[in-house]
C-alpha cells in the first residue's frame, strides 16, 4: 500500500533531493576539516509523512501512536535504500517513541517534534549496564522522547525543525525532589552505527540531550542546542562508551556542560569496559554554568584518542574540563584540545581527579583511574577569573599533562593563581606561569612535539 499520494510526494523528494545537493555542496572554510565521511549522507528511496499515519500538527493531538504506526510501517516495509518520515511544518505534540533502521527522520521548516506535557505514564526503561542504575536515582529510567536499541543508518535532519522537550515540569519534579526515576533525554541512541544528526534544533531537554551511547560512527554537525542556564543537567551532546564520533558546528546555550564525553560509571563502567574512543569535537560555540567541553565524570569504561579543536566559549564556569575520580578506575588519555578563545570564563581549564558522586556504595575506592596525555595548547582567554586547576590523585598522579601557548587574561576583583597538585608535565609559553609542576618542558618530547 502507498501511505503518500503522489502528489504530495513528488515536491517533497525535490525539497529532499536540493537538501542533499546543498548538503553534498557543504563545505567548511577552505583547508577546514569536517566530519563527512565517517558517515555518507544519504538519499532515501521512499517517502512517508507523518499525516499519512493519523498525526496531526495541531499542537493539541497526541501523535505517539502516530509515530509508532509510521515507524513500525518502516520496519517492516524495510525498503531498500532507507525511508525518509518527513514531518511538515507544526507542532507535533508526541509521547516517547523509538526509531528504526534505515530512515530518516526529516523535521520540514516550522515543524516542532514536541514531548507532550503528561509525565505520569512515560516509559521506564532499563539502566544502562555501564551505570548499573539510573543516573540520578535507583532503578530504572524514563526512556528519552526520542529512542533507539540496536540501529544502523539513521539520519536525524531537516530544515532547522525543532525537537522540544517541554522540560520545565520535568525540571521543577527534580527541584522538588520528587522525581521517581532518573529524567528522560531528548535523544538516545543504544547500540547503533551509522547516524547522522545535523540541522536540527534540540530545546529544553528534561535531561541531557543528545546522548549516543555504545554507538559507533556518528556525526552532530550543525545542530543548535538550547535550554536555559538554570535547567538542571541539560548537558548538550554526551559520547558515551562510543567510538568514532565527530560533533562539529554546533552552539549550544544549555544549563550543564556543553559536550562531555563519557565511559560508564565506577564498578559498573569498569565490569562493561567500553571505552570512548576516536572522539572529534571542533566548532563549538557556546555557553554554559558548568565546562564548555569536558571528558567525565563518567570515565570509567576509559576515554581515549579525543581531539577537541576550535571552541569558542563565553560566559561560562570553565572552559575544558577533565574530571574523573577515586573509583571509577578506567582511563583518560592522548586527549587534545587546541584552538580555543574563551571570554568571561571563571576558570580557563580544570583538570581533577575528585568529581563527581558514586553509584552506590559497593565502588572500590583502590579504582584509581589513569590519566595522563593531556595536551591543552593554542588558548587564548579574556575577563578570566583564574588560569586553572590540575589536581590528580595521591598515589595515582596525572602524568604527561603539557600545556602550551595558553594565554589567559586574569582580570576582575577575585583573581586566583594556577594551583597543581599530584601532576607532572611540562609547559611553553603559558601566561600567567603555570605552577611550578609544570613549569619545565626539559626532556617532555610529549609536550614539544605537540606543537
Ligand atoms: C522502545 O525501545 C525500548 C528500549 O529499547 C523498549 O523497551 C520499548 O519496548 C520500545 N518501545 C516500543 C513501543 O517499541
Ligand atoms: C545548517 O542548518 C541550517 C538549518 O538548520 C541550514 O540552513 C544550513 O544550510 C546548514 N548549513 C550547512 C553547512 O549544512
Ligand atoms: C535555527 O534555529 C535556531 C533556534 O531558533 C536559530 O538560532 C538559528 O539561527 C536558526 N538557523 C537558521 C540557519 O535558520
Ligand atoms: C591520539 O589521538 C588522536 C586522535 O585525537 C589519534 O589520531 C592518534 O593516533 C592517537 N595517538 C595514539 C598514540 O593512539
Amino acid at each position: 500500500m502507498k501511505m503518500v499520494r503522489r502528489g504530495s510526494m513528488v515536491p517533497m523528494l525535490f525539497a529532499v533531493l536540493l537538501l542533499a545537493l546543498k548538503g553534498a555542496a557543504f563545505v567548511a572554510a577552505e583547508g577546514e576539516e569536517t566530519c563527512s565521511g565517517i558517515v555518507p549522507m544519504k538519499r532515501r528511496s521512499e517517502v512517508v509523512s507523518i499525516a499519512d499515519f493519523g498525526g496531526v500538527g495541531d499542537g493539541q493531538t497526541v501523535n505517539t501512536a502516530a509515530f509508532e504506526r509510521a515507524v513500525s510501517r518502516i520496519e517492516q516495509r524495510n525498503v531498500p535504500g532507507g525511508t525518509l518520515l518527513y514531518i511538515p511544518g507544526g507542532v507535533w505534540l508526541t509521547g516517547a517513541f523509538n526509531l528504526t533502521s534505515h530512515m530518516t527522520l526529516f523535521l520540514a521548516k516550522g515543524a516542532v517534534i514536541k514531548a507532550t506535557q503528561d509525565t505520569s505514564n512515560w516509559p521506564l526503561i532499563d539502566p544502562l549496564p555501564s551505570y548499573g542504575r539510573g543516573r540520578e536515582l535507583p532503578g530504572g529510567r524514563y526512556m528519552s522522547l526520542i529512542h533507539g536499541n540496536k540501529l544502523k543508518d539513521v539520519i536525524i535532519t531537516g530544515e532547522n525543525g525543532t525537537i522540544d522537550g517541554q522540560g520545565e515540569k520535568w525540571w521543577n519534579i527534580w527541584r522538588q525532589k520528587t522525581l521517581l526515576f532518573t529524567r528522560p533525554g531528548l535523544l538516545e541512541l543504544m547500540h547503533s552505527t551509522d547516524i547522522i544528526i545535523s540541522n536540527v534544533v534540540f530545546q529544553n531537554s528534561p535531561f541531557w540531550n543528545i546522548h549516543p551511547v555504545y554507538c559507533s560512527n556518528v556525526v552532530v554537525r550543525n545542530v543548535t542546542v538550547l535550554a536555559p542556564y538554570d535547567s538542571p543537567n541539560t548537558d548538550g551532546v554526551d559520547p558515551d562508551s562510543s567510538s568514532n564520533v565527530c560533533i562539529e558546528d554546533c552552539y549550544m546555550s544549555t544549563g550543564d556542560d556543553l559536550v562531555a564525553v563519557k565511559s560508564g560509571w565506577d564498578e559498573y563502567g569498569v565490569a562493561y569496559g567500553r571505552p570512548s574512543s576516536g572522539i572529534t569535537v571542533r566548532r563549538i560555540t557556546g555557553s554554559t554554568p558548568f565546562a564548555g567541553f569536558a571528558v567525565g565524570s563518567e570515565t570509567s569504561g576509559g576515554v581515549e584518542n579525543v581531539l577537541a579543536e576550535n571552541l569558542n566559549i563565553f560566559k561560562s564556569a570553565i572552559g575544558i574540563h577533565i574530571k574523573t575520580n577515586t573509583g571509577r578506575g578506567g582511563f583518560i588519555k592522548n586527549i587534545t584540545v587546541s584552538g580555543v578563545t574563551l571570554d568571561n570564563v571563571r576558570k580557563g581549564l580544570r583538570i581533577t581527579g575528585k568529581a563527581g558522586d558514586h553509584p552506590d556504595d559497593r565502588y572500590d575506592p583502590n579504582a584509581r583511574p589513569v590519566v595522563g596525555g593531556l595536551t591543552i595548547k593554542n588558548v587564548r582567554g579574556t575577563v578570566i577569573q583564574q588560569p586553572g586547576t590540575i589536581e590528580g590523585i595521591k598515589n595515582s598522579p596525572f602524568t604527561q599533562i603539557c600545556l602550551s601557548n595558553v594565554k589567559l587574561r586574569v582580570t576582575g576583583p577575585k583573581q586566583m593563581p594556577w594551583v597543581c597538585n599530584d601532576v607532572s608535565g611540562g609547559a611553553l609559553e603559558v601566561q600567567p606561569s603555570p605552577c611550578t609542576e609544570l613549569t619545565s618542558t626539559n626532556g617532555m618530547s610529549f609536550c614539544t612535539d605537540a606543537l
